[in-house]
């Protein structure tokens, strides 16, 4: 039987080590701040922002919080991020996502300082980790990364197959683990929706990521006995039983692929508490390296 990876119980002990870093640092006068933007009436969007200032409060991070309507315009949400970039005691900035149709997505993104950009979408931030230079990872990989090696599963020389090539999940994961790092050294291959016959890549693959956006895609029949699989997927559907109606279910067939797999993440528990942790963990690095610029 498979070994489950907790992704709750790992995201808590690097909360911990985030949490001690925070007192170092206002030992040191660092008081690292995170800035949330919302725009819009999004729901889904409301839980997440406050599931961050909450994670922040818990963390000992200050929180700072902007809404704004969804008939605001891309100029007012740029001077914003201006007003955000030049306050020193903003160290990171996060403008959740999707922006109503109005905004332009890459505006906003190219409007944060690459030096806040805790979210790593910035493309100086996603051109240096191509290089291999030092860089803000984006959240959900870099959390995905971060439960492999925590379970002791090196990357290293294994086959990675990823399934989805999303600019926040599928692209910088491949790039995270291709890079001649600790932690990475793997070899990978890309699939996603316009490949035929995704079975045939997923059956070769030693460590599966499924971040395509479908409920339960990946099937036991597509995988090998023994392989891990990291699954990042968030759906809900409808299920009569719950009183809610629905239930979340991940991108991966999870009942039939654990009892091939070796490890692999549940949904919910998994992948998903990881995102805002990392996001935490690139605010306080942001508050430690803005201080040695000004020093
Ligand atoms: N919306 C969905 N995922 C993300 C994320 O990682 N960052 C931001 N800013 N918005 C999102």
């Amino acid at each position: 039987m498979a070994i489950i990876i907790d992704g709750k119980a790992i995201s808590e002990s690097i909360r911990a080590e985030i949490a001690e870093e925070v007192k170092r640092l206002a030992r040191r006068r660092i008081h690292p701040g995170l800035a949330t933007v919302l725009v819009g009436d999004d729901p889904a969007s409301h839980l997440y922002v406050r599931s961050k200032r909450r994670t922040c409060e818990e963390l000992g991070i200050t929180s700072i919080h902007h809404e704004l309507p969804k008939t605001c315009t891309q100029k007012r949400l740029l001077a914003l991020i201006a007003d955000l970039n030049a306050d020193p005691k903003v160290h990171g900035i996060l403008v959740q996502m999707p922006l109503p149709k109005q905004i332009e997505e890459a505006a906003v993104l190219n409007a944060v300082d690459p030096a806040k950009d805790v979210d790593g979408f910035h493309p100086v931030n996603v051109g240096k980790l191509l290089n291999g230079e030092e860089c803000f990872l984006p959240c959900t990989p870099a959390g995905c990364q971060q439960l492999l090696v925590r379970s002791g599963i090196d990357p290293a020389g294994k086959h990675v197959v990823i399934v989805g090539r999303s600019n926040i999940v599928g692209k910088p994961m491949a790039a995270i683990l291709m890079q001649k790092a600790p932690g990475a050294n793997a070899t990978v291959t890309i699939c996603h929706s316009r490949t035929p016959n995704i079975g045939a890549f997923t059956k070769q693959a030693d460590i599966i990521v499924a971040a395509i956006g479908s409920p339960l895609f990946v099937k036991a029949s597509m995988v090998k006995k023994g392989v891990v699989v990291i699954d990042v997927g968030q759906n809900r559907i409808e299920d009569s039983t719950k009183k809610s109606g629905s239930r979340l279910v991940g991108d991966v067939d999870f009942d039939n692929v654990v009892k091939k797999a070796s490890a692999i993440t549940p949904v919910p528990g998994g992948v998903g508490p990881m995102t805002i942790t990392m996001l935490m963990k690139n605010t306080v690095e942001a508050a430690k390296r803005s201080r040695q610029t000004r020093d």
